[in-house]
């Protein structure tokens, strides 16, 4: 008897096991598609794959604009939308022993040793991308090994491109410029030899002929290490134009990666050294290269000023690279919704400046997906503000709460939600969600990099503080006293022309506000300005006393959201609210840490 009530428990624990698996894995994408809509193809309209909704008929010019639009009408869309980039690229940091590069997800979906590919694991992918627009994937790390170009791993990413292909996401592969040289074909990797040419022709040859829709190649190049054309005494536009004519017969092109520092100029303040390396090249690419950016000209701080790289290069394609994981902003363990940060991106760098977007994903085996339930938000605001950077964050944000959090059984409790006195009577569900999501970017920066700080961030893996970071073994860029400059007479880095000079990169009327620390925006203050502590900040306070009031302002913020998300607990099923409200309190923990050690180190200093 008791053997069969252990049986019965252990088989009701598994079913519960798999139900609560399932509930994890939610995605945005779990509501059914209606079964009446009516699909038509309407070869007027404009050249790409938008879509028209009207009621619940879809029309497009193309199976793809249908296959957008039907995910648009389930997230309540009606009318005409158009994509504004063509190029809507997730590029995976991701290695092809499994480990991912910045991941906190678990390990890759695409490389692990045994060289499996889990089918229906990335068809789930494939259609999450669609479902917001994504259009392509890079499958792998920009610190890429030479073996993705073998024989084993083409055949790969062909398997991996066949399954995409349906859902109208093209591959393409991070390359090692070093490649023939390091895999023992040739001596010599310089973009100038013959040879070498013929050897990066002959392989786009074989990467064609398996995957004729092949995207193209993604590369960093003398940056951090990895080999490049400064090997051989070349340009990035060598090295570039190399691999784009090798390329090019076959319509794929080159994202080239403008991060990098400690070659040419080094020694230069870094945040400069992009646009001293690229500049004069402009003008000297060929049409299918496009120079990938970060949107920052540091190393996706939490807040940073635009890249002046973008203001610099006139005649050369570019591409912004926003990072979806969160490597500086809490990691797995944070909620800080993106979408602000890269609507802030697109506030000063016109959207029309730009023929792509590239994202670099947080994607990995993780039942959720992303590590953290709210890290999704962000693939979702990704592939939307790819898709229309003009949307909104706020409507972002209420378009994914309403589909990750609420179907018909969750609206009803969202009503009892909003007549409950939990929150303030006239608060919904989805309006306190949101308001937690858009204040938790900055709440990060306030507790992270008050007043422009910046790169106070432990070695190595970027999580948590050390402001007395400082290793001789390391380059001086990695150290955090580079950045903070912080001494008896005040904080902060002087880019200004009387530092060194970086506000002259950017275009008026920034280059002169940035100049000035009584122009310069507070949020941007210490990362062109070095001040006294006795500064007197726009509040009135001394900058001393700003810096604690915003660490503080952080550390709040945290608080609230703890409460707000307390409050919401009977409206959210348990395991969700439970994973959530773990990662809060750890949130809550660092962001602590962050103000603790950093106002006790400063304050040595200012005191
Ligand atoms: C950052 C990050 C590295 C990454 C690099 C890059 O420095 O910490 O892991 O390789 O950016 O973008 O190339």
């Amino acid at each position: 008897m008791n053997k069969l009530k252990t049986f019965i428990a252990l088989f009701v624990l598994c079913l519960a096991i798999t139900a609560s698996a399932e509930d994890g894995s939610r995605l945005w994408l779990r509501h059914e598609m209606p079964k009446d809509i009516t699909l038509k193809i309407d070869p007027t309209m404009p050249d790409d794959d938008g879509y028209r909704i009207s009621g619940r008929t879809v029309t497009a010019r193309t199976e793809m604009g249908l296959l957008y639009g039907r995910y648009a009408l389930l997230r309540g869309e009606q009318g005409e939308s158009h994509p504004y980039y063509k190029l809507r690229i997730l590029n995976h940091w991701d290695n092809i022993d499994g480990s991912i590069e910045r991941g906190y997800a678990g390990k890759s979906i695409f490389w692990n040793n045994r060289l499996e590919i889990d089918h229906n694991l990335i068809e789930k992918y494939a259609e999450a991308n669609a479902s917001v627009g994504i259009n392509g994937t890079v499958l792998n790390n920009v610190n890429a090994s030479p073996k993705m170009l073998t024989r084993a791993y083409i055949n790969k990413v062909k398997e991996v491109a066949d399954i995409l292909r349906p859902w109208g996401i093209k591959v393409y592969i991070s390359v090692n410029f070093g490649s023939p040289k390091a895999l023992g074909e040739l001596k010599t990797a310089d973009p100038l030899n013959p040879q070498v040419r013929r050897w990066w022709q002959k392989k786009a040859k074989e990467i064609y002929a398996a995957i004729p829709d092949f995207g193209g190649f993604l590369v960093k190049a003398n940056s951090e290490g990895q080999p490049g054309p400064f090997d051989y005494g070349r340009t990035h536009a060598d090295g570039a134009n190399m691999l784009a004519d090798a390329l090019k017969p076959f319509g794929g092109i080159v994202m080239w990666r403008s991060f990098v520092y400690g070659a040419k100029h080094k020694g230069e303040d870094r945040v400069m050294q992009a646009v001293s390396e690229f500049a004069d090249l402009d003008g000297q690419f060929r049409d299918n290269v496009i120079l990938q950016s970060k949107n920052g000209p540091l190393d996706f701080q939490p807040r940073e000023p635009y890249a002046p790289i973008f203001d610099q290069m006139k005649q050369t394609k570019q591409m912004a690279e926003l990072q979806i994981t969160q490597e500086y902003l809490g990691q797995g363990d944070h909620l800080a919704f993106l979408a602000p940060m890269w609507k802030e991106f697109f506030s000063f760098v016109e959207p029309s400046r730009l023929v792509g977007i590239a994202g670099v994903a947080n994607i990995g085996l993780d039942t959720n997906w992303c590590g953290h339930h709210f890290a999704q938000a962000n693939w979702y605001a990704f592939g939307r503000l790819a898709w229309n950077p003009t949307l909104s964050s706020k409507q972002i944000a209420e378009e994914w709460i309403d589909q990750t959090f609420t179907d018909d059984r969750l609206k009803m409790k969202d009503e009892r939600y909003e007549k409950s006195n939990h929150i303030s009577h006239s608060s919904s569900f989805i309006s306190q969600m949101t308001s937690i999501m858009l204040r938790s970017r900055e709440a990060c920066v306030d507790y992270m990099m008050p007043l422009g700080l910046h790169h106070i961030f432990k070695f190595d893996h970027h999580m948590g503080p050390e402001p007395d970071g400082f290793k001789a073994e390391y380059p001086l860029e990695w150290c955090p006293i580079y950045y903070h400059k912080a001494d008896s007479a005040g904080i902060g880095f002087d880019r200004s022309s009387r530092g060194t000079g970086a506000t002259r990169q950017y275009r008026e009327p920034y280059s002169t506000l940035y100049d000035s620390p009584t122009t310069c925006p507070e949020r941007y203050l210490l990362w062109f300005h070095h001040l006294p502590w006795d500064y007197r900040t726009l509040s009135g306070r001394t900058l001393w006393e700003e810096m604690q009031y915003r660490y503080n302002r952080g550390v709040n913020e945290v608080e609230d959201f703890i409460r707000i998300w307390q409050e919401a607990r009977p409206y959210i099923d348990e395991q969700r609210w439970q994973e959530v409200d773990n990662k809060l309190q750890k949130q809550l923990h660092d962001a602590q840490e962050w103000r603790d050690t950093c106002l006790g180190y400063f304050g040595s200093f200012a005191i």
